[in-house]
């Protein structure tokens, strides 16, 4: 469900049609449905909302501060994964309470920087961490409340750069060791023992993976509990998918009723760390047609925006939905849309049937508000676009588009070439 729809023929985002934020901002630029976010947000934290739990939105998938201000209003967590993502989510005010802290390396700067902020639980990725996360929390004489990110073994049936819960994968300690690692890390003084977490995948278009999953850290969190060590939280992760094409993934109360039948034994409170759920379907990549150019047996479509505003085509061959902004009769063509990168890898879409569209025109790249604008770089010195959200009738820029100073503002020229 998103609100970017036609009206006569024309897409609109919410009640602003795309042409007019493309005259005032520009293109390429991001743009979010705010009545999309809010949503999202809460048909997902909803579908929980007879269990105690706590819906931490995970600020990888966007990291705009407006949009963290937005889910800390509706009364969400975060999920940071970085100090960077940690000095955001304070920023926007989200409370220190309702925040968990992820990652397979975490620096001591960050460590310290959570302790003191008093976040409610690191998600511990190895035994070397714990114990600098021990060494630190006792240096500045505070008790570090934490959860062991558990691999538990399980094949999410995603594309293999987003599958995290293999034993083969880098992230968590594998469910085998655990339960020792547990019940040593319960003796550390200055570490505070309350929860379990597990994340096994993005873009996860079935259920039966999260529900093995959990299966194997169930029976690890009642056999610690057998030994007098009751955990009070359960943390899933994130990693529902969302429709960008055929795909048809389960709906948050699907996997909600799911999820709580199966935990509905543990008496714990359940965090989630949603991403692509929230924020996915509610943004888009509004480019302009440049050039079109022949090819063998096909239309290469060049538009404004490229792979270092959007990587997930170049990086997943992720599928991204295109729209003509303008509606028209147009007869079809199977064509390539290509940014202006020097690199054969920057496409949006390849051998896709589209309306034959000219120079100009405005295209929508659909379903690209998670783990987009925050994977966007400045490769061939293109400076980042801009985000604007929309809310009803209104729309206002939350990030300005950089400028050709913003490319080298941090550059300098050594003193002996000066
Ligand atoms: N929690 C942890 C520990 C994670 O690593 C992730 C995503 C999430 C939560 C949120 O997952 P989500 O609900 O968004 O699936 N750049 C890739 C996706 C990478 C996901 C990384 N971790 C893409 O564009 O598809």
């Amino acid at each position: 469900m998103h609100h970017f729809h036609y009206k006569n023929n024309k897409l609109y985002a919410e009640g602003v049609p795309l042409t007019e934020i493309a005259e005032a901002v520009g293109t390429p630029c991001y743009i979010y449905s705010q009545a999309t976010l809010t949503h999202h947000f809460k048909v997902f934290d909803n579908a929980f909302s007879d269990v105690p739990h706590l819906t931490c939105y995970s600020v990888k998938a966007n990291s705009n501060i407006a949009l963290l201000k937005l889910f800390a209003s509706l009364g969400g967590g975060v999920d940071v994964v970085s100090g960077g993502e940690l000095f955001r989510a304070l920023k926007a005010d989200v409370s220190p309470k309702k925040i968990v802290f992820s990652g397979v390396g975490k620096t001591e700067d960050e460590i310290k920087m959570a302790l003191e902020a008093d976040i409610l639980m690191f998600n511990v990725e190895s035994e070397a961490e714990l114990e600098t996360i021990h060494e630190i929390a006792s240096h500045l004489g505070k008790i570090a409340p934490i959860a062991l990110r558990v691999n538990p073994d399980i094949d999410p049936k995603t594309h293999p750069y987003i599958s995290t819960g293999l034993k083969k994968s880098k992230f968590g300690i594998d469910i085998k060791i655990a339960e020792q690692l547990y019940l040593k890390a319960n003796h550390i003084p200055h570490i505070r023992v309350i929860g379990i977490d597990c994340h096994i995948g993005s873009q996860l278009t079935l259920l039966s993976p999260f529900l093995d999953a959990l299966e194997r850290i169930k029976l690890l969190y009642q056999k610690l509990e057998a030994q007098g060590l009751k955990l009070q939280y359960l943390d899933l992760g994130g990693g529902l998918g969302i429709p960008y094409g055929e795909e048809i993934p389960p709906h948050p109360t699907e996997y909600a009723q799911a999820i709580k039948a199966a935990a509905q034994d543990l008496n714990c409170t359940l965090i989630f760390e949603p991403g692509r759920v929230i924020v996915g379907n509610a943004g888009i990549l509004l480019t302009k047609v440049l050039y079109l150019k022949q090819g063998k047996g096909k239309t290469f479509i060049i538009v404004d925006a490229a792979m270092n505003d959007l990587i997930r085509p170049s990086l997943y061959h992720a599928h991204h939905e295109i729209k003509p902004v303008e509606k028209m009769e147009r007869p079809l063509v199977v064509a390539d849309v290509v940014g202006p990168i020097c690199e054969t890898g920057d496409f949006f879409a390849q051998g896709r049937k589209m309306p034959l569209v000219q120079s100009g025109d405005l295209l929508a790249i659909m379903s690209a508000g998670a783990y987009g604008f925050v994977m966007s770089s400045n490769y061939n010195s293109r400076p980042r676009v801009a985000e604007v959200l929309v809310n009803g009738d209104r729309y206002q820029v939350i990030r300005k588009r950089e400028c050709y100073e913003d490319l080298i503002r941090l550059e300098k020229i050594p003193e002996w070439m000066a």
